[in-house]
Formats: C-alpha cells, sequence, structure tokens
C-alpha cells in the first residue's frame, strides 16, 4: 500500500528494471542463447538488477534514476554526433561527461544475487486445483517445519540452526515468484553458506513446487485475514470451473475485465448488473443449485476458504475488481455491503473518500466506486497496492 508521492516513479522505476531484464532474456532464448531449468528460460548470471532495496533506500533509487536519464542523454548525444558531422567532436565529449556525473548507485544496493530461475513465471494460472495440489505437498513435505499455518512453528522447528520464516507475512510477495521456487527445488544458504532449509528437488519437480507457491500465498491471505482483519498482499481469485445454464463450462478467468461477485453457500443469489455473480456450492450440497452460474468444485470451495481465512464459508461474498484481485468480503449475515468490507485497500483511495469525493449511496456501489478508483498496481519485489 502507497501513497506516498514517490510511489509512481519508483514504480515506474522497479518495473523498468524488472522489464529490461526480461526482455533481454527473451531475446537471449530466442538466439539460443539461453539454456533451459525447469521448463522455462534460465538467467545466466549470478546477479540481477533489483528493485527490492531501492524500496528501502530512496537516496539510491533517485541516484539510479538520473543514472538512467543521463545514460539516455549520453546514448541520445551519441546518436546526435553520428548525424551531426561539423559539432561531432563537442557532442561526443559530452558522452563521458554525462557518465561521469552520472550519481550511480552503490552496486550492492541494485545488484542481488540471482538464481537461474529468478525471471521465471508461474505456469499455474493460480487455479483452485494447483492450490488444492499444493496443500497436499505442503501436508507431505514442509509443515514438520513450517507448521500447519505457515508461521514457522512446526515439531521440527526448534531444533534447527535457523527458524523457518513466517510465510504469512510479506515474504512471499517481496520474492521473485521464479527465487521462491529455486529455494524449494534447492534449498537454502544461510550466511556462512551453511544449510538452512533442505532441497527438494528430489521428491518434487517444477509443477510441485508452483502448486507449492500458490498454495502458500492462499495461506498466506488467509493467515493475515485472520490476524489483521485485513488482505495486505493483494491475493487473486483462484481459477475455477464455472457452469452458466446449459452451457459448457467456462472458467473464471474468461470474465477477466468484469468484476466478479462469488457468493458460498446454497442461498441462490440476487443478481447485480454491475458483477458477474457465481454460487460456490458447499462440498456436501445434494440439492441442484439455482443460480444462474456455478462453481461446485471441492477445490474451488478449499480455495476460498483457504484464502478467506475461515471453515465457515457458507454465506460470505466475495468480491473481485476487473483485474482479477481480491479485494472486498461481505460476512456471512451482514446485509448490504460497507467501506469496512474492502479488504485490499490503499490509503489514497481511502484519502480520495474522506475529501468527499462524491460516491454512490449504496453501499455495494460507494465499495465498487473505490475499488476501481485505486485499481492493485503489483510488482514483484516492489510496490504492491
Ligand atoms: C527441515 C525443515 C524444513 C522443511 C522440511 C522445509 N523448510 Fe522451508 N525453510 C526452512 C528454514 C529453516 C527456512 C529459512 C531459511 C533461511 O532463511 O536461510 C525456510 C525457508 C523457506 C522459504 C522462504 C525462502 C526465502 O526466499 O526466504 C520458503 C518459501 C519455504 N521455506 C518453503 C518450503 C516448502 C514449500 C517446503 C516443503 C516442500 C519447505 N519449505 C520445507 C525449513 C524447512
Amino acid at each position: 500500500m502507497n501513497s506516498t508521492p514517490e510511489a509512481d516513479w519508483l514504480n515506474l522505476l522497479i518495473g523498468l528494471l524488472q522489464g529490461a531484464q526480461l526482455q533481454l532474456l527473451r531475446v537471449l532464448d530466442a538466439l539460443g542463447l539461453a539454456a533451459k531449468v525447469h521448463g522455462q528460460a534460465a538467467w545466466p548470471w549470478a546477479h540481477r538488477l533489483s528493485g527490492e532495496n531501492l524500496l528501502i533506500d530512496l537516496g539510491q533509487a533517485r541516484n539510479l534514476a538520473w543514472t538512467l536519464v543521463c545514460m539516455a542523454a549520453a546514448v541520445l548525444a551519441l546518436l546526435v554526433a553520428l548525424s551531426w558531422r561539423r559539432r561531432r567532436l563537442y557532442v561526443l565529449a559530452l558522452v563521458p561527461m554525462l557518465l561521469i556525473a552520472a550519481p550511480w548507485p552503490e552496486a550492492q544496493v541494485v545488484l542481488v544475487p540471482a538464481t537461474p530461475t529468478s525471471f521465471q513465471s508461474s505456469p499455474t494460472g493460480f487455479t483452485a486445483a494447483s492450490i488444492a495440489k499444493g496443500r497436499l505437498l505442503y501436508a507431505q513435505n514442509c509443515v514438520a517445519c513450517h507448521g500447519a499455518d505457515g508461521k514457522g512453528e512446526g515439531p521440527l522447528a526448534a531444533s534447527l540452526a535457523v527458524w523457518p520464516p513466517n510465510l504469512s507475512g510479506p515474504l512471499l510477495w517481496r520474492r521473485a515468484d521464479g527465487d521462491l521456487l529455486w529455494r524449494i527445488l534447492h534449498g537454502t544458504r544461510g550466511a556462512q553458506r551453511q544449510p538452512t532449509m533442505p532441497g527438494f528437488a528430489a521428491r518434487l519437480d517444477e509443477a510441485d513446487a508452483w502448486a507449492l507457491i500458490d498454495y502458500m500465498k492462499a495461506q498466506g491471505a488467509g493467515q493475515s485475514l485472520r490476524a489483521l482483519g485485513n488482505w495486505p498482499q493483494p491475493i487473486g481469485l483462484p481459477d475455477m470451473a464455472v457452469r452458466c445454464g446449459a452451457q459448457p463450462p467456462r472458467l473464471l478467468a474468461s470474465w477477466r475485465g468484469q468484476r466478479v461477485r462469488i457468493v458460498a453457500g446454497n442461498a441462490t443469489p440476487a443478481e447485480d448488473p454491475r458483477l458477474v455473480t457465481v454460487q460456490l456450492v458447499p462440498p456436501s450440497q445434494t440439492t441442484p443449485p439455482a443460480a444462474d452460474c456455478v462453481a461446485d468444485s471441492p477445490a474451488a470451495w478449499e480455495a476460498l476458504a483457504l484464502i478467506a481465512g475461515t471453515d465457515r464459508l457458507a454465506g460470505t461474498q466475495l468480491i473481485a475488481d476487473r483485474d482479477g484481485w481480491l479485494r472486498a468480503r461481505g460476512e456471512p449475515g451482514k446485509a448490504g455491503w460497507s467501506d469496512d468490507d474492502l479488504l485490499c485497500r490503499s490509503e489514497r483511495a481511502s484519502a480520495a473518500s474522506a475529501e468527499g469525493a462524491a460516491l454512490p449511496a449504496d453501499g455495494l456501489g460507494a465499495l465498487i466506486a473505490r475499488m476501481d478508483a485505486e485499481p492493485v498496481r503489483f510488482i514483484k519485489g516492489g510496490f504492491i497496492h
């Protein structure tokens, strides 16, 4: 969540760093110069540029931004020198001057250790099925150290040299997904290079590890909601199969671009033109549901119960925004919507509404207006919200 004036340019800068490196890797891959590791192109270097530390060190972030400006100006000067013969020497002299004048950031701030999978992204699409798969694998392989709730208090935890981290904090969102994948498969090492967590590559493949990452994020979201009453890290609406009348089943993600409301339980929800409404049927229900659109896989129920941090999902409503981020929860038995139901929010939007921007009078309308006013901007290793 950010409401600082720095947020915009910093987000842009971090996005630029990430995008440029990703493109470089794509080019290397297209030229056949990148090896394949765990199914995708491997980052060939031991380091990468990262925005993670820039968030903490604004001064360095500014230096980096100015350095990029100077480099762009140097490139421009080179181009001008090529075409402007008479003044070529003067213009060329600008190039080293610009590069010397640039306030280069400290290398250790922007260069972080990379793994071969640093820039890989999850192929799962964050589905209810992958979360369910991750749940099983977590129970079999991880729970002894990380604990059933992911807080790092499993029965083995106290016997380890390093205490396992709290997986329901911001850690999973701060890390690049690809780095998480690498650590699950190949283990982690501490400051003295001593092994701290064993690698699981002998037992699990990359599809398993990606499923585990989905599960840990869903679990982390639920734990945060329990502890803090909100989702401090944005969490997506897991994808699932939906049936609408006699039409063939389609994926929830096929409505991306529209707002989606999930209504868990037996009661048939009222339709609302502002949202796509999907009834999530409890695994125990035997009577056919009456809603137009229905999701009825047990995995879908489980995944949303996990994210909502509750064993009693029936009666809960969840709203996802046009980009597929879960934003609001209506608790069972509560009539109507209010501001408090917006669980994934940014301070900027609350400031705007506090200033008295005209909001629709009904609770849901006001909620939707706020949701739309501040979409989730999400860059790995950078700002969230
Ligand atoms: C033997 C105990 C143990 C087991 C089993 C274990 N972990 Fe860990 N895990 C740790 C410890 C200890 C750390 C902290 C390592 C560190 O900070 O150096 C850790 C760290 C992590 C991290 C954070 C990595 C990071 O980027 O900082 C993730 C994610 C993780 N474990 C996932 C898993 C998953 C998934 C499994 C099951 C497949 C698993 N762990 C099994 C002990 C364990």
